[in-house]
């Protein structure tokens, strides 16, 4: 059944050129890659057995754990968009990976199976993540790791940077065009929360920190453009208004100086049969 045009657009990860616009933004040498380049390292994946990649998008994070782990691991980029796994199917034909489609909290995995997984920059899509902790700890094999992120506007308690100048010039024609600051991109919670959530799951803190990237404010702009990313923060507004909101925003700020984001990385550990 067809859903209201407003929320379709709003949750428009399945538009299949939106979803090409998020391949397109996180193209190499993005902000996006350099945060899955880290976050693959954080985990720091080898051996064999089966890997997983979270809300793997267009599978920059797979391609990344594909590349370390070589032939003899096998690796599922799981994602709840049929137009992001297809975008990750046609971008990575020579990767040994499996996009599979899947509700984060229900995967298609045998419980003990993955030996390692891996989710960037997606976490805070996730409504429900008690349950998506839950499900991670029944499909890690005990022992298992989860390495995840967060920018800090995520965070509640910890967006105290200064805002870049994009997002000053982006809340300024946002409030003048719509009445309204832009809202998060998704459900904002404290690192504690998070944390409480994973342990409560069975998922044990075993190392996070702050990490910086630098970014320009054009890859922000990019970035922020993609329509489901727009869409969350003006879902109410069309999304030709959401356009020429950035595109104004991006007019009044120098798109090739370096901005720097801050984001949580984080890697739990399943206490599975663990004492
Ligand atoms: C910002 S992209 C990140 C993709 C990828 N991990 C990366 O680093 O490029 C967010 C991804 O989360 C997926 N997503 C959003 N909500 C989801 C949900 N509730 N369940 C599963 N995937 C979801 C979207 O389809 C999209 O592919």
């Amino acid at each position: 059944m067809d859903r209201p045009p407003r929320e379709r657009d709003a949750d428009s990860w399945d538009d299949p050129a939106g979803a090409e616009a998020y391949a397109e933004a996180v193209r190499e040498g993005s902000l996006y890659r350099a945060l899955a380049a880290r976050l693959v390292e954080a985990l720091a994946p080898s051996g064999g057995g089966l890997w997983l990649d979270l809300a793997t998008g267009s599978g920059i994070v797979a391609e990344r754990l594909s590349a370390r782990l070589g032939p003899v691991a096998a690796i599922v980029g799981a994602d709840r968009s049929r137009a992001m796994l297809e975008v990750a199917r046609r971008a990575l034909p020579l990767v040994e990976a499996a996009f599979v489609r899947a509700d984060p909290a229900a995967l298609p995995l045998a419980a003990g199976s993955v030996r390692g997984a891996a989710c960037s920059a997606a976490l805070w899509h996730f409504p429900a993540l008690g349950a998506v902790f839950a499900e991670l700890a029944r499909v890690l094999e005990p022992g298992a790791r989860f390495a995840f992120n967060a920018p800090a506007a995520q965070l509640a308690g910890d967006d105290d940077l200064p805002p870049a100048p994009l997002q000053l010039a982006l809340a300024r024609e946002g409030l003048a065009r719509f009445g309204t600051p832009p809202a998060p991109g998704g459900p904002v919670r404290a690192r504690a929360e998070i944390l409480r959530a994973a342990r409560e799951a069975g998922l044990a803190a075993a190392g996070d920190g702050w990490i910086e990237v630098t970014a320009t404010q054009r890859e922000l702009a990019d970035l922020l453009a993609v329509p489901a990313i727009a869409g969350r923060m003006y879902p109410a507004a069309p999304p030709a208004a959401r356009a020429a909101w950035i595109r104004a925003a991006a007019a009044a700020v120098a798109l090739d100086e370096p901005i720097h984001v801050r984001w949580w990385q984080t890697v739990l550990q399943n206490r599975g049969q663990l004492p």
